[in-house]
């Protein structure tokens, strides 16, 4: 137990799915998993262990920002020895040719702060996903036919950004969508020699204004479960 996770020793899996919304963590484990039990609810914050295709995963809430992310995520890795860990979310996409509903695969994410910067202090350190995760993501969205992207991605403190120059200066450098959570991810999986990856689909688009309609947001949530399921287990 800890001082944010109820579950014992043992209950939490290597693999661990990281959806923000702890009820898409449930909904995952109903969906997809057998035999799913619940693990961790404290302050709402529910996890699920069960098996897919034999193998014991772990589907986990992150909550929304860095912060909240780096809570869950430090203690799966050191008090539970979680050793692969993949964001599922939603993002907001940046590029014209990003459409809504496509998939992005972070191969990197840029950030101004995170919950690491104090540590790195004057070093600009570079959150990169685990290779051997991001190639079986890529194998697997595309035998899905999903329309997949790979590249950089910009993890924001803000949701409701009052600097329309930060995301304009990110679209001109390349990067393919906005979410709040990935660098942090990234940065403890390297600190902590474990692998990582952020699946996202596209809800929203910063250059067309669109938003997808929450009945949509589950078939494409499914989508990725499945990508990252496919992913840690290739
Ligand atoms: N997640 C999904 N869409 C987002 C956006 N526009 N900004 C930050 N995070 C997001």
């Amino acid at each position: 137990m800890t001082a944010h996770i109820r579950a014992r020793k043992g209950q939490i899996a290597e693999t661990v799915l990281m959806p923000g919304d702890p009820l898409r963590a449930k909904w995952a484990a109903e969906t997809f998993l057998r035999n799913a039990e619940l693990v961790n609810d404290v302050r709402g914050m529910l996890g699920f262990t069960g098996t897919w295709q034999g193998n014991v995963v772990t589907i986990h809430g992150s909550g929304m920002g860095m912060p909240s992310l780096s809570i869950y995520a430090n203690e799966l890795i050191t008090q539970y020895g979680a050793k692969t860990l993949i964001r599922i979310g939603s993002t907001g996409a940046m590029q014209s040719h990003v459409k809504m509903r496509d998939v992005i695969l972070a191969q990197t994410a840029s950030s101004i702060s995170t919950p690491s910067s104090g540590i790195f202090r004057e070093v600009n350190f570079a959150p990169c996903a685990d290779f051997g995760l991001l190639r079986a993501a890529y194998d697997a969205a595309q035998a899905k036919g999903s329309a997949v992207h790979v590249g950089g991605i910009y993890s924001s403190d803000v949701f409701y950004d009052e600097r329309p120059d930060l995301n304009e200066m990110m679209t001109r450098h390349g990067i393919l969508a906005v979410e709040m959570e990935a660098a942090e991810l990234y940065n403890l999986a390297a600190r902590h020699g474990c692998r990582a990856l952020a699946v996202l689909t596209v809800s929203d688009h910063l250059l067309t204004g669109e938003e997808l309609p929450a009945s949509d947001r589950q078939t494409s949530f499914g989508d990725m479960v499945e990508i990252a399921l496919e992913a840690a287990f290739a």
